[in-house]
């Protein structure tokens, strides 16, 4: 049984939410408080209707329906819970710098800091602190100087737990973790901790996965394991061109390579460019910090998957134009899919932002459809990348609740998501009401060649 009765998560987001949502799920003994001061996304979580909760995330709604008002609470209430619990999570958002020193590059560590000060204010009871969030090496240096020169005398312990889901797949991950990994201090203080939180994931997760290590190599593996997942799918979109230009085809090419157990299959599948708030932020901050030290046939090395991303993208946008003889102006372009993969609302840094905002550059009108993205998300994703304004990308970007309008008429489909119901829809129909010749550029490789081609579509896939 778990000597901690009391934990308090600050940040209610994507990792925030589901990482405590399941630990209460497995120890219903210890009281859980997710705290944020962002209102509005608490009171979602709160929503009595769970389809409302903030974030879409296949089976969150159960554990959430489980836990929630039982050991699970959401509220704005940051003091309270920090002053009641013995282990405090800090899972705030960690974006890439906008401003000042780092700008575009270094992690912005503003939300983290101020975490740390308001622990070190309001604590009156030793605490174990752990870093969840996604966090440049050497940051639990900073957190615990901050700790102890800020707070009231009492004890800290700074460990780094970096989580490893994966969005649309958030609730299976956390219960089937390929590992948990915890640094922690090497002395008495800092071992104590680590167990301390070895010990709750142990309710539900095999001892041999639970990974204790000292607290920089914890921190810094996080940012690898990102940098490695992301430097794959840029290594196969790399080859994908080449397959194109060679009639090689990318599929297959995966297959072949995948299926030697060192290569192994697992994020081989071409695409339009990785997206989602991290695979960039965390390269970019490995870059940052390479350069920091002095590193720059690292920073270079890995900067390079940025690069092939960015051009995986503009090249398929120039795939679209080149087939629609050469000119998209005034024509209408039909996007599916503009979260950044399937399964989650989650549209931050997706590729289909770019793709959409290089085709209206182009003079396109652009007609999207997603499941589970809102119109006032795509807007905001828009306008965020600063090419025009707030009414040109409302006048150029159009969105529609049905898959078929936003085919209607098109002069060429682009399937920039891999949502499963894509496949599924009524192509002949679609074939009917498109402007011949009809194309689709199919980013995901999710479509039937064969079975388009035999309906009348051009079909374009990726790398092949
Ligand atoms: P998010 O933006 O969804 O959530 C962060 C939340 O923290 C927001 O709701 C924000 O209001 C809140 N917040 C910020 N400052 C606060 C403060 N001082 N007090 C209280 N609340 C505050 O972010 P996320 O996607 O959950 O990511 C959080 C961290 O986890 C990042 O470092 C990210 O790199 C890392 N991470 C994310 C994922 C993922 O799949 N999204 C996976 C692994 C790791
Ligand atoms: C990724 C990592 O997989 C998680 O381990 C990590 O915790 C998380 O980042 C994080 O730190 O935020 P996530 O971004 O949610 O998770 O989703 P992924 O499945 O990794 O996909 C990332 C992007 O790569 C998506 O746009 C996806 O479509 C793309 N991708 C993935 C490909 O284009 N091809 C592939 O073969 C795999």
């Amino acid at each position: 049984m778990s000597s901690i009765k009391n934990i308090c998560c600050i940040g209610a987001g994507y990792v925030g939410g589901p990482t405590m949502a399941v630990i209460a799920l497995k120890y219903p003994e210890i009281n859980i408080d997710i705290v944020d001061l962002n209102k509005e996304r608490i009171d979602l979580w709160n929503s009595k209707d769970l389809s409302k909760l903030p974030i879409y995330e296949p089976g969150l709604d159960e554990v959430v329906k489980i836990a929630r008002g039982r050991n699970l609470f959401f509220s704005t209430n940051v003091d309270d819970a920090i002053r009641k619990s013995e282990m405090i999570f800090i899972a705030v958002n960690t974006p890439t710098k906008n401003y000042g020193e780092g700008k575009g590059m270094a992690a912005d560590l503003k939300y983290v800091e101020l975490c740390a000060r308001r622990i070190a204010s309001v604590a009156v009871s030793d605490k174990i602190v752990v870093e969840k969030s996604t966090l440049p090496v050497k940051t639990a240096e900073t957190i615990q100087t901050i700790l102890d020169n800020t707070g009231n005398g009492v004890n800290f312990d700074v460990l780094s737990n970096p989580e490893f889901l994966a969005e649309g797949t958030a609730i299976d991950d956390l219960l089937n973790p390929d590992r948990v990994l915890i640094g922690g201090r090497k002395n008495k203080r800092g071992e104590i901790a680590v167990n301390k939180l070895a010990e709750i994931y142990s309710r539900w997760i095999p001892i041999d996965k639970i990974i204790t290590t000292n607290i920089w190599s914890s921190e810094l593996s996080k940012l690898v394991a990102n940098a490695f997942l992301a430097q794959r799918v840029s290594s196969i979109n790399s080859i994908s061109e080449l397959c194109e230009k060679t009639d090689a085809n990318i599929n297959e090419i995966s297959k072949a390579i995948g299926t030697d157990s060192r290569i192994g299959l697992k994020f081989l599948n071409p695409s339009v460019g990785f997206g989602g708030s991290c695979f960039q932020k965390d390269i970019l901050n490995l870059v940052y910090i390479s350069k920091s030290l002095g590193l720059n046939e690292v920073a270079d090395y890995w900067e390079q998957v940025i690069i092939m991303n960015n051009y995986q993208r503009t090249r398929f946008v120039r795939k679209i134009v080149k087939t629609l003889f050469g000119t998209v102006s005034s024509k209408k372009i039909t996007i599916l899919g503009w979260s950044f993969k399937k399964n989650t609302n989650d549209s931050r840094e997706s590729a289909a932002i770019y793709i959409a905002d290089k085709l209206i550059d182009e003079g396109a009108e652009i007609y999207v459809y997603d499941p589970r993205v809102s119109y006032e998300q795509m807007i905001e994703d828009l306008n965020y990348v600063s090419s025009r304004t707030k009414l040109e990308n409302k006048k150029f970007l159009k969105f529609c609740s049905d898959p078929y309008e936003a085919c209607n008429n098109s002069h060429g489909i682009a399937i920039v998501t891999e949502w499963d119901e894509f496949k599924n829809y009524n192509w002949k129909k679609i074939f009917e009401k498109s402007i011949k010749p009809a194309s689709i550029f199919d980013g995901r490789n999710i479509l039937n060649k064969e079975k388009l081609n035999k309906i009348g579509f051009n079909y374009y896939g990726t790398g092949k």
